[in-house]
């Protein structure tokens, strides 16, 4: 049996954020589910087991029935933070890959590939090591006269000499169980840091046991991250090779330096995206859309043929031939009809519209159900919330509604209703009927000649 132990109970001080380090988001993603979900696909890995500590309810929030927890009370270093899953894994025969909840891009062949390595090599502790341009901060890994790993010194405990070392420890290792809690007890944290190393383990079982080792080639896949620059870097990393697997794969984006595209984001081929845009959460973007520029969309499905430019779209969902923006906002459930059109200045909430119904400019339609063929004249809106509870707005098919038209909800608006332009509507409207709610207008004639003097003329 193998068993993978992720490391989440740090603070992760580096940071200086309020969520801890190995839930802060890549693409809006926490680091820890990219782990997990990969583990989780691993052929290799029976059970996930994830030690918490520090804000220990974001991780269970997060995971919830994914992993089993241990939970490490005090911070007191990664070898400490190894025993606290004691309980949970000392009676389980078999290996245990370790994994840094701060090492969120190791792909899942590669997690195989190292496990695989452990086993056909027969080892009992495999360290997996990198060689990197700019070793600061990592551990470095001493090599004995046969090329063995013998020992880890960390950035802060190295001589001058060490510190050249460019092979560096991932913070991945496999493990034997049995083996692993045997020499953890004698870890001792003389060190700067006055903390336990779990690379101590090294030394540890260095010529009692058989400790091999797994050198990664592609080193940005277990690149650490402890602060908000490598945050930036580890963002950068993915965002290239998410936006790369898209194009090869049928999207077309213009300027992707500028395009970021979230993990868990599906989108077809024959789908354009425009500079600036953001697509993130589980959002599926269909054939033929072109998105951008400068668009935000989050959890949303935009299905086939749709324009949306300049616009920011939040849970919601587009039917085929739509288009909206510029400078649209949807949100919180706003599912657009087929061939609609949502144009400037316009947000939508919590409403749903049938086909072929427009707000071209400045409508604000919330808590609404619409029908089909329904226009909404520039600045008509509907007014759903009184101060204390919203209310809800229904407009039937063939409604066509004038500019700056309120609709005070709770409102029904039934089929082919016409609304003059600046009605305040507090009354429902049955079928068929013209609807005028506003003052009448009054001319007083000659009323600007009585009122303003004629001015006398220059000399008099
Ligand atoms: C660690 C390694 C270092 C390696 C680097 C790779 C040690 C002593 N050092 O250093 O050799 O090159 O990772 O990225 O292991 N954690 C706990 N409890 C604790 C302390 C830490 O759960 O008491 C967790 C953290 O949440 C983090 C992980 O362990 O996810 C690593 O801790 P961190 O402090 O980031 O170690 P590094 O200094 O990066
Ligand atoms: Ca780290």
């Amino acid at each position: 049996m193998t068993y993978a132990l992720i490391l989440a109970a740090g603070k992760g001080t580096r940071m200086k954020t309020e969520i801890p380090k190995c839930a802060y988001p890549i693409l809006k993603k926490p680091m820890i589910s990219y782990i997990v979900e990969k583990l989780e696909q691993t052929n290799n890995v029976d059970e996930i087991i994830c030690v918490v500590g520090y804000k220990k309810e974001v991780f269970y929030d997060l995971l919830q029935q994914k992993v089993t927890f241990a939970v490490q009370e005090q911070q007191l270093g990664t070898a400490n933070a190894v025993l606290s899953a004691k309980d949970v894994l000392k009676n389980k025969k078999g290996s245990t890959i370790i994994v840094p909840g701060d090492v969120p891009l190791m792909s899942v062949k590669l997690t195989d590939k190292i496990i695989n390595t452990h086993n056909a090599a027969g080892n009992d502790l495999t360290a997996v090591t990198m060689i990197v341009d700019n070793p600061k901060g990592y551990g470095r890994i001493l090599r004995d006269d046969e090329g063995n790993v013998e020992r880890i010194v960390e950035d802060k405990d190295a001589t001058y000499a060490e510190k050249q070392i460019r092979e560096v420890n991932t913070g991945v290792y496999v493990v034997n169980n049995e083996y692993l809690f045997e020499v953890l007890k004698e870890v001792k944290s003389e060190n700067q840091k006055k903390e336990y190393y779990l690379t101590d383990i090294i030394n540890l079982m260095y010529g009692k046991y058989k400790v091999g080792s797994f050198v990664v080639r592609d080193v940005q896949q277990v690149m650490g991250v402890n602060d908000l620059y490598q945050i930036s870097l580890a963002e950068k990393f993915l965002r290239e090779e998410i936006n790369k697997n898209h194009m090869i794969n049928g999207v077309y984006m213009v300027n992707p330096e500028t395009i970021t595209i979230g993990y868990d984001v599906s989108i077809e081929p024959g789908v354009t995206i425009l500079p600036n845009t953001t697509i993130t959460g589980k959002s599926v973007i269909k054939t033929g859309t072109v998105v951008g520029p400068n668009t935000e969309i989050h959890e949303s499905e935009i299905h086939e043929n749709v324009t949306v430019k300049h616009s920011l779209i939040y849970d919601s969902t587009i039917m085929e031939k739509s288009t909206v923006g510029p400078f649209a906002h949807l949100r919180e459930n706003a599912i657009i009809g087929i061939a609609n059109r949502i144009g400037n200045f316009v947000e939508v909430k919590n409403s749903q519209t049938g086909h072929d119904t427009k707000a071209a400019h400045l409508s604000y339609i919330g808590d609404s159900s619409v029908g089909s063929r329904v226009n909404f004249g520039c600045g008509s809106i509907t007014v759903n919330y009184d101060g204390i509870s919203k209310h809800k707005t229904n407009i039937g098919d063939d409604v066509f509604i004038g500019c700056n038209v309120n609709m005070i909800a709770p409102l029904n608006i039934s089929n082919n209703v016409f609304i003059a332009a600046g009605s305040t509507v507090t009354k429902d409207i049955p079928e068929g009927s013209l609807a005028i709610a506003r003052g009448k207008q009054v001319n007083k004639v000659d009323y600007y000649t009585h009122l303003i003097k004629p001015k006398p003329e220059k000399g008099e």
